[in-house]
């Protein structure tokens, strides 16, 4: 397997998105082929039957890795933007996939809050939208990620960089 997967995991707004962009920008400049598979277009394509209960959501992650694995078994540089909140989904990415490395987008659930670039926080919050992960659902935090990237403290560079200097390291890149 040639290929990899960086699979970012964490609350919404702690920055998956905008890292997983910059990420791909990197490794295309590293003259990867890359594809990066986000949750909320993912959930207008190929989970749109599900919703966000417990088991639609490990549904989701599951397809999510299945397609990741593909991917990667192709010689693409993967890079998965998925709250996955569970645990066992992400352990389930792991144990398919050859090349993982699991990254902690860190950020307090406050500080989500005040970003809240959706709007999705503040309806969550009046209790207008329900099963919300940081609200009204959990979070468990990764125990043992290959990278933690603190979006609080760091840039999004800094951040991008971190998960390079992982990937070099592991002789991924
Ligand atoms: N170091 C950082 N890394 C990433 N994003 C950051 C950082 N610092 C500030 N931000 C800002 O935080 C916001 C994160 O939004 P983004 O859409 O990337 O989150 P997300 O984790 O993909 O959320 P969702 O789960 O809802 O898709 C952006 O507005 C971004 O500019
Ligand atoms: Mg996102």
């Amino acid at each position: 397997m040639r290929g990899f997967v960086v699979w970012l995991t964490g609350l919404p707004a702690s920055g998956k998105t905008t890292i997983a962009r910059k990420l791909e920008e990197k490794l295309r400049e590293l003259g990867w082929d890359t594809e990066v598979l986000d949750g909320d277009e993912l959930r207008k394509g190929l989970s749109q039957d599900l919703g966000f209960s417990k088991e639609d959501r490990l549904k989701h992650g599951r397809r999510v890795a299945y397609l990741a694995k593909m991917l990667a078994k192709h010689g693409v540089a993967v890079i998965v933007s998925l709250v996955s909140p569970y645990r066992a989904m992400r352990d389930y990415a792991r144990s398919i996939i050859e090349k993982f490395i699991e990254v902690y987008v860190k950020c307090s659930v406050e500080t989500c809050i005040q970003r809240d670039p959706k709007g999705l926080y503040k309806k969550a919050i009046q209790g207008e939208i329900k099963n919300f992960t940081g609200i009204s659902d959990p979070y468990e935090e990764p125990e043992n990620p290959e990278v933690i990237v603190d979006t609080e403290n760091d840039t999004p560079e800094q951040c991008v960089q971190k998960i390079l200097e992982k990937l070099t390291e592991l002789k991924y890149v």
